[in-house]
């Protein structure tokens, strides 16, 4: 079995931060997002991954993943350019895949474990094709399947009248049998090749298309919202244990890297992820937020956020920092003491709720 990631899509909800960064590559509790989507595939014991990049940021994709020895196994790329479709990108791995089986994840999903029982189903059932669907309140984003007698008879991208909220996940088990299948399709509306429009065909042709339905361990890292909620989860898997401060002990779900300084007037509430060579002081942190590496963080109160690699805040206990991504090497700064005055100087598309 191998196994594929999707690294292409440019994320344009999450603007501004997707200017600058690639978006499966933004971090949920100190780690890329594409990486969760890759050690759930090591988990399965798959030792061939084939990461698919797009046009934005591929050299920082290779030079982060490498050639995957980091992880014991191999990686190798297939450059799709400009993204034009899940259905494309698969199309443009047949060359890796030959004649096995595999599975492909978008790198812009979160997931963690739950792949055991999918994989199980798959091989099963003989399926061609085995996706895992979750329930969804705003089916309308989502490529959609209908169920009818524990069958699915039709899958819709993006449906206007949904028939169902039945979202097909960013996880598809599948067979060489679909690369034909690929060949036939016709851009959508959106002017991409449709994975859910694949299946849809498998379907017409009689070929076997099964599904799961998963809760809790999948969700889309599309908007801001979508981004802080994956990045819950992420954090609320951290082992419960006592981690020590200094002299304060934090107990609960805290994973502070080495290097990381902590002075005493400040306090550190788990769940919450710090990277290596941060330094804080006279600060809250947490619930619910990763600090990158090498930031510096002062006299500033941070909740339910993700604050990226070397950012420095000084906020003079003005503001509060809540449910907000903040691009790496920023600097958040108050002016004044105990006013809400904030200057801030920062790329469009920027949304700043004081
Ligand atoms: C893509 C797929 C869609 C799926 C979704 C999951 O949508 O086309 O079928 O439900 O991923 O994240 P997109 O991210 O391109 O809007």
């Amino acid at each position: 079995m191998k196994g594929i990631i999707l690294h292409g899509g440019s994320g344009t909800r999450l603007r501004p931060l997707t200017y600058t960064d690639v978006k499966q590559l933004l971090p949920l509790a100190g780690k890329p997002v594409s990486e969760y989507a890759l050690n759930a595939l090591i988990e399965l014991g798959i030792k061939d991954i084939n990461i698919v990049l797009g046009d934005i940021g591929a050299e920082e994709v290779k030079s982060y993943y490498g050639k995957g020895d980091k992880w014991g196994i191999n990686i190798s790329y297939t450059f799709q350019g400009k993204p034009a479709g899940i259905a494309q990108a698969v199309g443009l791995t047949r060359e890796f895949v030959k004649d096995d089986d595999f599975i492909v994840v978008l790198g812009d999903n979160y997931f963690h474990s739950g792949f055991f029982q999918l994989l199980k189903d798959f091989r099963k059932e003989e399926m061609d094709a085995y996706v895992a669907l979750t329930k969804v309140p705003d089916p309308e984003k989502y490529g959609i399947a209908e169920i009818q007698d524990g069958r699915i008879v039709r899958m819709v991208e993006k449906p206007k009248e949904p028939k169902s909220n039945l979202a097909v996940t960013g996880v598809y088990f599948l067979r060489k049998s679909i690369f034909p299948i690929i060949d036939s399709l016709k851009p959508s509306w959106r002017g991409e090749l449709e994975i859910t429009d694949a299946f849809q065909k498998m379907i017409e042709a009689g070929m076997k298309v099964g599904y799961s339905i998963i809760t809790g361990w999948w969700k889309d890292t599309g908007t801001p919202g979508e981004f802080l909620r994956c990045n819950m989860m992420a954090l609320e898997r951290i082992p419960v244990k006592e981690t020590k401060l200094n002299d304060q002990s934090v107990y609960w779900r805290a994973q502070i890297e080495d290097e990381v300084s902590i002075d005493r007037d400040s306090k550190i509430v788990g769940p919450c992820f710090i990277g290596s060579g941060s330094v804080i002081e006279n600060s809250y942190i947490g619930p619910y937020t990763s600090i990158g590496k090498n930031c510096r963080i002062k006299d500033s109160h941070i909740e339910n956020s993700v604050i990226m690699d070397t950012v420095s805040t000084d906020l003079n206990f003005s503001s509060i920092i809540r449910e907000s991504l903040v691009g790496p090497s920023s600097e958040i700064r108050s002016l004044r003491n105990n006013e809400k005055f904030l200057r801030i100087i920062i790329g469009r598309d920027s949304k700043i709720e004081v």
